[in-house]
């Protein structure tokens, strides 16, 4: 039998023809037809004025920041559950994460933790010069309040959408919301383009700036001259051509991965002390990642036991995120809250939730979830 992974990259077939465009055109460069095409499609299909296409979403993440100015001695509140590259940004431009604990309802940010730090730094008279939000697991954050709650303050928001490609909130895509929004187009995500991110926003001028930044910031002069800091973070106009392919199917791929997770919870849900991560009532989710939490106690083993037999079968699944307090490279970082995401850590598990499994592979993994559980 094959290995099963986690989330690998699952292929339409339109990709290799855009791929093979881009060679006849000779475009291979991190600039092209492909790339403007790609940021023109992004944003239609996310609801916002203008994009950039980039090398990652980490890269992504860096922009927006450095774009909002923020820099040393600020404070950027962040999602304390999710993946370290969120909060990796933070400190490339020299500021300090607040990490915010998540909601049991949703797994993401608690607009009230959030609201209540908002009006304890704004007592103190040292606000954030940012919030940083995760959009979990292809979960939408609960966007209402927390924009009440940033805006009252006028923080500007950056949506971290990396993991939640079409989702809704309200039956808006997530990813326009904030000052700013990014995505990630690593091998892992619902689509891909093996590497590479999306920074959008309704503001055209911020993202003009950003194209500049992430081609190191050549002053527009014939020779090389440069008055501010660059990068290179542009993509590629050869992964921007497997990108509008990954992008015309993205609904399938979201309709793949929901049918996945009802597989899972109709083969599991009578199982006690197992939990799947709640869909919230204000969004679709696309289920990116089937997690669910497993309470050991009325379960009589626990995830990792789950995890290790699924292992041995040769079939990937992993632990939900590690909270980032708890990261040894952020200790000595401020945390509010934070037992909600150690809880899901430690009880947490992420299924194989590949948009190409089939049944058969979901019955498969189902069946050794259902062979660890001792008090069935
Ligand atoms: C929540 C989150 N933010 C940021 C990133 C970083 O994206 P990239 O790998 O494209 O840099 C990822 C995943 O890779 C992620 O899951």
């Amino acid at each position: 039998m094959t290995k099963l992974y986690l989330s690998p990259p699952h292929m339409s077939g339109e990709e290799l023809e855009l791929l093979q465009d881009a060679f006849a055109s000779n475009w291979i460069a991190p600039l092209g037809p492909h790339v403007d095409a790609f940021e023109r499609e992004f944003a239609d299909t996310v609801g916002v004025g203008h994009a950039a296409a980039l090398s990652s979403g980490t890269a992504a993440l860096h922009l927006a920041l450095l774009l909002l100015g923020v820099g040393p001695d600020d404070e950027v509140f962040c999602s304390d559950l999710t993946f370290a590259a969120t909060a990796f940004a933070i400190t490339y431009v020299g500021a300090r994460p607040v990490f915010i604990d998540a909601d049991c309802g949703t797994w993401n940010m608690d607009p009230g933790l959030l609201n209540e730090a908002l009006v304890d730094r704004a007592r103190r008279g040292r606000l954030p010069a940012a919030v940083l939000v995760v959009d979990l697991y292809g979960q939408s954050a609960d966007w209402e309040p927390i924009l009440v709650a940033c805006g009252r303050y006028g923080v500007p928001v950056i949506e971290d959408a990396a993991e939640a490609l079409g989702a809704t909130c309200h039956g808006r895509p997530v990813g326009g919301v904030g000052r700013f929004g990014i995505f990630s187009f690593n091998g892992n995500k619902i689509i891909t383009t093996s590497g590479g991110g999306m920074l959008v926003s309704d503001d055209g001028e911020a993202i003009t700036r950003a194209r500049f930044l992430a081609s190191q910031a050549r002053d527009p002069a014939p020779h090389y001259q440069h008055s501010t800091i660059g990068y290179n973070y542009r993509m590629s106009n050869l992964l921007a051509a497997v990108g509008r392919g990954q992008l015309r199917v993205l609904e399938e791929r979201v309709a793949a991965r929901r049918q996945v997770f009802s597989w899972y919870k109709e083969l599991l849900c009578d199982l006690p002390g197992l939990e799947f991560m709640p869909e919230a009532e204000y969004g679709r989710s696309t289920r990116w990642l089937t997690c669910l939490t497993v309470e050991p106690g009325e379960f009589g083993a626990t995830r990792e036991d789950i995890r290790l037999a699924l292992e041995e079968e040769d079939i990937e699944s992993r632990p939900v995120w590690k909270p980032m307090h708890l990261q040894p490279v952020f200790e000595g970082c401020e945390v509010i809250g934070g037992g909600v995401s150690e809880g899901l850590f430690e009880q947490g598990l992420c299924l194989p939730s590949g948009s190409a499994l089939s049944r058969d592979d979901v019955e498969r993994i189902a069946g050794i979830v259902r062979h660890q559980c001792r008090n069935c």
